[in-house]
């Protein structure tokens, strides 16, 4: 393994909703995913977050086993519906407790805390109300609770992410409806895109006045490959990085939103953008966010309201999840996001990459993830090489630290380091966990 700075951070990645269950303890509100997986048929065999990994009762064992990893960073989500239960209205100290004694934990153990607001755990009342983000009072929404978490945190917490992925709330929650709040309303969920986009920049701002002195955002990134050099299929990759990738990276990095016109919008973006509203997207930040899987590939769907088709990408390994092992494709998103926006590109963090197996505790109680090491060390790899390309990688997030509840797919993908027996809640590190400590003290030791 190539030596990266020793200032590097090595982290893993986590979001609330699926480790913490406690959905109703401490007075934590209702999300608009504990209402989604009640619906029939909405995640596989019906599971729900209501218990995942317990980690709101076991955090102190994954902390610990933070420690042991000598993990230097941690990328965690803070629950709105704890912290505003009713997503509005003043804080309930009980949640903010939960996060505060769990800082202070990863202090003590040398892990720098790296929150993230907002990991698509909507209260359910914002919903109900004005349709979610949907309506543009959820962006003022979200800064006012953005406020009170760094009123508590922001003394002890370097840097914090507003947003998760807002590009998979719009595609998948409010377009496709295959995530919450279960919305099929295809382009129609295009103002989503902006009304989280502003609900970044006026939480950006919000953190800023309350003491938080770096604040990033997290953005999903996937080359997009034409599946072949047809024009059209070629038109269609270009219209899937528009949507994909653009849509939620020139407005914050560039101020403006990329051509929308294969999705109906008009040259200034999505109707409801309002005078000023750019401005506030694109406030300099400190860091970016990159998750990393896969690349997509895509061929012309003509006449179709999404004018592509996802194909699949023969001849590399597969995951569990079926998505196909490019390392390159990490190299590629970095790269081309260098050459893009240049020196408005804040440094960068991979905050997520990982992959799902089918991982089974052995006999001998040991869980023998060679295909994950191998996942991983490309991708570490991949990210090197970006760096020696000339861009500015500060940290890895691998996602993630245990098997957890993965969204519409219920307990069924496992992405940990550690695996979790959900009958037992037992914890057994698996062999990448081990790898990944051995990295990790290698990067570290002094040459
Ligand atoms: C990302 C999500 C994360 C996890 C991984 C597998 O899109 O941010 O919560 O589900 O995919």
């Amino acid at each position: 393994m190539p030596r990266f700075p020793a200032d590097f951070a090595w982290g893993v990645a986590t979001s609330a909703y699926q480790i913490e269950g406690a959905v109703d303890e401490d007075g934590r509100g209702e999300s608009v995913w504990d209402t989604f997986c009640r619906k029939p048929g909405a995640t596989r065999d019906g599971h729900t977050g209501d218990v995942a990994a317990d980690h709101y009762h076991r955090w102190q064992e994954d902390a610990g086993l933070m420690a042991e990893l000598g993990l230097t960073a941690y990328r965690f989500s803070i629950a709105w519906p704890r912290v505003q239960p009713d997503g509005k209205g003043p804080a309930n100290a009980a949640g903010l407790d939960f996060y505060d004694r769990l800082t202070d934990a990863l202090l003590a153990s040398g892990i720098t805390p790296v929150p993230t607001l907002y990991h698509w755990d909507l209260p359910q009342p914002l919903q109900d109300d004005g349709g979610g983000w949907l309506a543009r009072d959820t962006a003022q929404r979200f800064a006012d609770y953005a406020e009170i978490a760094a009123e508590r945190l922001a003394d002890r917490i370097p840097l914090w992410i507003t947003l998760n992925e807002p590009f998979v709330v719009m595609a998948f929650g409010y377009g496709l409806g295959v995530h919450a709040p279960g919305e099929a309303l295809l382009l129609g969920a295009l103002p989503t895109a902006h009304h989280q986009l502003l609900g970044h920049g006026l939480a950006a701002a919000a953190l800023r006045s309350a003491g938080a002195r770096q604040v990033a955002i997290t953005n999903n990134h996937s080359p997009a490959w034409p599946a072949t050099d047809d024009p059209a299929d070629v038109a269609a990759a270009q219209a899937y990085d528009i949507l994909h990738n653009r849509l939620f990276a020139d407005p914050v990095l560039l101020g403006s939103y990329p051509d929308l016109s294969a999705f109906g919008a008009g040259p200034g973006g999505p109707d409801c953008v309002a005078d000023g509203d750019l401005a506030v997207i694109s406030a300099p930040l400190d860091a970016y966010g990159v998750n990393y899987y896969a690349p997509t590939r895509l061929s012309a769907l003509p006449g179709e309201p999404l004018p592509f088709r996802m194909e699949p990408i023969e001849g590399y390994p597969v995951t569990a999840f079926g998505w196909p092992v490019i390392p390159a494709g990490l190299t590629e998103v970095l790269t081309t996001m260098k050459d893009r926006y240049g020196g408005r590109l804040p440094p960068v963090c991979i905050t997520e990459n990982g992959c799902s197996a089918d991982d089974e505790v052995s006999p001998d109680g040991t869980v023998d993830d060679q295909p994950r090491i191998r996942y991983l060390d490309g991708h570490i790899r991949a990210v090197h090489d970006a760096m020696t390309a000339g861009v500015d990688v500060r940290g890895y997030f691998i996602w993630t630290l245990m098997d957890n509840f993965e969204w519409s797919e219920g307990y069924h993908q496992r992405f940990g380091l550690v695996h979790v027996d959900f009958a037992t809640q037992r914890r057994t590190p698996k062999a990448s966990f081990a790898w990944y400590r051995d990295l990790i003290a290698a990067q570290r030791r002094t040459a």
